[in-house]
């Protein structure tokens, strides 16, 4: 039987706040720009891209439109009350300084911006959220190294993490491994894609330069059994994305993605949407699809929010208040 998504509290930990704009107020605010986004944005209003390269560079033109802090206030508000609205109860977002410094804005008023949206958005639903600085792994290293001082030099309550997002396939890890040292140090939150277009051979060297517990994707662990043994002994929490990596073609149907043998085998997982307009999908889609493909019950949904509340880079007070959400819904429930 189809599994309703709306009773399980959501818990996100993967997505990029740039690539949850919706296709609607990028063209707004393209229009008020006059910037053209005509080839990344189709009549039907959805987003236009081919493969991970061209998802790229559309998700660089629609981040580009975002000019001030009230824009990018408006977008983290509008993404976290969607989230609300589906139920979720707590997430982070990774942004990118590198996005907002290409767009004129320095990475404080940036931040001001992002968190007066979230605060807006919880004052009226209760979801609580945290951001991720990522830096860009096709930019390389020293832009990379940028990111982690400004996050360092200017502390924000809400920026929790750092992490390495964009063109796995560039750059050697060991490259970014000073970067990590320094947010490591610096008591963040670590995290780095991995394992989505790169093989095990990258999710190891996440493991071995990062030092990361948090992985992004991770999935294709599964090709190498030791390391998805390694994975679970270890306890590191892979922030899969099915609908995600569906939608770049990574696995070709949702029934073919690897979640379900890695949670049987042991690995922590969790749920998140990464780009959701980009890729068809939602929070709420995700925990849907993939329970419905796996005949996943909302106990097994509530052990992928509880992980998740375990995981996040979040402090230890609201780690206990969103146990406590998560234990009185699944009480409600009769779970
Ligand atoms: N930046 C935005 N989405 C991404 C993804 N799925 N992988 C790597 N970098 C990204
Ligand atoms: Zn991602």
């Amino acid at each position: 039987m189809p599994t309703p998504h709306s009773s399980v509290p959501k818990v996100e930990l993967h997505c990029h706040i740039e690539g949850a704009a919706p296709p609607s107020l990028v063209k707004r605010l393209a229009e008020r720009e006059g910037i053209d986004v005509s080839g990344i944005i189709g009549p039907n209003g959805k987003y236009i891209w081919s493969d991970f390269t061209s998802f790229l560079k559309a998700y660089d033109l629609a981040s580009s439109v975002f000019k001030t802090p009230a824009d990018y206030g408006l977008l983290a508000e509008t993404y976290f009350r969607m989230l609300a609205a589906e139920g979720t109860i707590y997430a982070e977002v990774f942004i990118s300084p590198d996005h907002a410094q290409a767009a004129g804005l320095s990475y404080r008023t940036y931040v001001e911006g992002l968190a007066a949206g979230i605060e807006r958005a919880k004052i009226d639903t209760g979801i609580e959220g945290r951001m991720i600085a990522i830096g860009v792994r096709h930019f390389g290293a020293a832009s990379v190294e940028r990111v982690v001082k400004e996050v360092i030099g200017s502390p924000h309550p809400m920026v929790s993490g750092f992490g390495l997002a964009g063109d796995e396939r560039e750059g050697h890890p060991s490259n970014f491994a000073r970067a990590f040292r320094m947010a490591n140090e610096a008591g963040l939150g670590i995290t780095a894609h991995a394992g989505e277009f790169g093989g095990p051979e990258s999710v190891k060297a996440a493991l071995e330069f990062f030092q990361v517990k948090r992985i992004g994707h991770g999935v294709r662990a599964v090709e190498e059994a030791a390391l998805v043994d390694r994975l679970a002994d270890e306890q590191i929490v892979l922030e899969t994305c099915p609908g995600s990596n569906v939608a770049l073609g990574v696995y070709p149907v949702l029934r073919f993605h690897p979640i379900n043998i890695l949670k049987n085998r042991g690995v922590r997982i969790t749920l998140n949407s990464d780009d959701p307009p980009f890729f068809g999908t939602t929070l709420g889609k995700e925990y849907s699809s993939v329970s419905n493909t796996f005949n996943w019950s909302e106990n097994d949904q509530i052990a992928i929010s509880r992980t998740a509340i375990e995981a996040a880079f979040c402090d230890e007070a609201t780690r206990q208040r969103l146990m406590v959400r998560l234990g009185s819904a699944q009480k409600n429930a009769g779970l």
